[in-house]
């Protein structure tokens, strides 16, 4: 896309709906941020500081350890019932786990969330990895590949049930069948609330390509950032489609940047590594190869990329995502409530100046 055409940097934050969200650290300063109170708190600051979207994580229970890291979490359909009722403005998405919802519940549950927000809601949909989480519900996880197969029907049929006129839509694969599909309402966005898929393998960057808007992503470093946003664009071109990427930092600003490494040595220094452990090999990123300073790295921010320093220099490492070819962030911080406030008073003014946000 010609640079002239490109839309601004679109400013998100990878909210607490969790308890420990999301440094895998006993130094979290306030670990029970997961309240509703304390989220809807966040969500109106975010709107007045400037951010464009809020994004939630979907657990069904922690990962054990001194922290029981996401061990308390407020489920994200409910809970962006709510934080669209307590908000204006701001786009607030929910995530969902294919092999929990049925898809014409989740069609149904969407199209009311779009009505509740005007028109703000998105929708996060994600394969599923922890075989601990759907094992105490009984469901099998399926294998990488089908996994996807799986999460293409349930996209195709979302879709279905929200552009088709009710009570035609008619589906069969080998996990779903719908005949006469019905959803009122549809969605108030046309043709649909924005799809995001967060998920790297060739699986999902196909499945991103084909069906959705967004991938929410986590290259491992700004270096590794251009060749992976640019596969996700170029697969999207092959299908006459286009896709955003928005990748997920993980941001602490101090008077100086002595001060903030200071505090990221915190944070790694208490690295809850029995939960960074758990964490780790469920997501089969191969734990027994990875080394102690890996899973510290993992304490920051569960895979975030760490953009640190001054507010000068947060903005510029920012700026210089968009640059690499990131539409969008979604920030994790530490403290939340009170960096979101400044976020918007100190880092949005230079990201405006930047031009890079609207
Ligand atoms: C920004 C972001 C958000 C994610 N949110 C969730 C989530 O809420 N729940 C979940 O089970 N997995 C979540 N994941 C994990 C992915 O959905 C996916 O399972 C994982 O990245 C492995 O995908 P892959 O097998 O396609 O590489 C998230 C990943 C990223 C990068």
């Amino acid at each position: 896309m010609p640079e002239s055409e490109r839309e601004p940097f679109q400013l998100g934050i990878f909210m607490p709906n969790c308890s420990h969200a999301y440094c895998i650290s006993s130094y979290k300063p306030e670990p029970d941020d997961w309240t509703y109170e304390s989220n809807k708190n966040i969500a109106q600051a975010a709107e007045t500081a400037g951010f464009d979207f809020l994004f939630p994580v979907s657990r069904w229970r922690g990962f054990g350890g001194e922290t029981n890291y996401l061990g308390t979490s407020l489920e994200t359909m409910t809970w962006a019932a709510a934080i669209l009722a307590a908000t204006h403005t701001i786009r607030v998405y929910s995530t969902v786990h294919v092999p929990v919802f049925h898809p014409l519940v989740a069609a149904k549950m969407g199209g009311t969330l779009d009505h509740i927000g005007q028109g703000r809601w998105g929708i996060n949909i994600v394969s599923g990895w922890s075989a601990t989480e759907f094992g105490m519900m009984g469901i099998e996880l399926l294998p990488h590949a089908e996994r996807y197969q799986r999460t293409t029907a349930f996209i195709e049929i979302l879709k279905g049930l929200w552009t088709q006129e009710p009570g035609s839509f008619t589906h069969v694969s080998p996990w779903y069948q719908i005949t006469d599909g019905y959803v009122m309402p549809q969605p108030m966005q046309q043709p649909h609330p924005p799809i995001v898929n967060a998920g790297t393998s060739d699986a999902a960057r196909d499945l991103v390509a084909r069906l959705c808007d967004w991938a929410f992503i986590a290259p491992p470093s700004a270096e590794a950032t251009p060749d992976m946003a640019d596969d996700f664009k170029q697969r999207a071109q092959a299908y006459s489609r286009q896709v955003r990427c928005a990748g997920m930092p993980f941001v602490l600003w101090r008077e100086t940047e002595k001060e903030a490494q200071a505090e990221v040595q915190r944070i790694m220094d208490q690295t809850d590594m029995v939960a960074a452990q758990n964490w780790a090999s469920g997501l089969s990123i191969g734990s027994e190869s990875m080394s102690g300073f890996s899973l510290k790295m993992l304490a920051l921010g569960a895979g975030a990329l760490p953009v640190v320093g001054t507010a000068y220099q947060v903005a510029e490492q920012l700026a210089r995502l968009y640059e690499l070819g990131m539409d969008g962030v979604l920030i994790e911080f530490l403290h939340y409530y009170d960096d979101t406030v400044r976020f918007g008073k100190e880092i949005v003014p230079l990201l405006r100046q930047m031009g890079v946000v609207a």
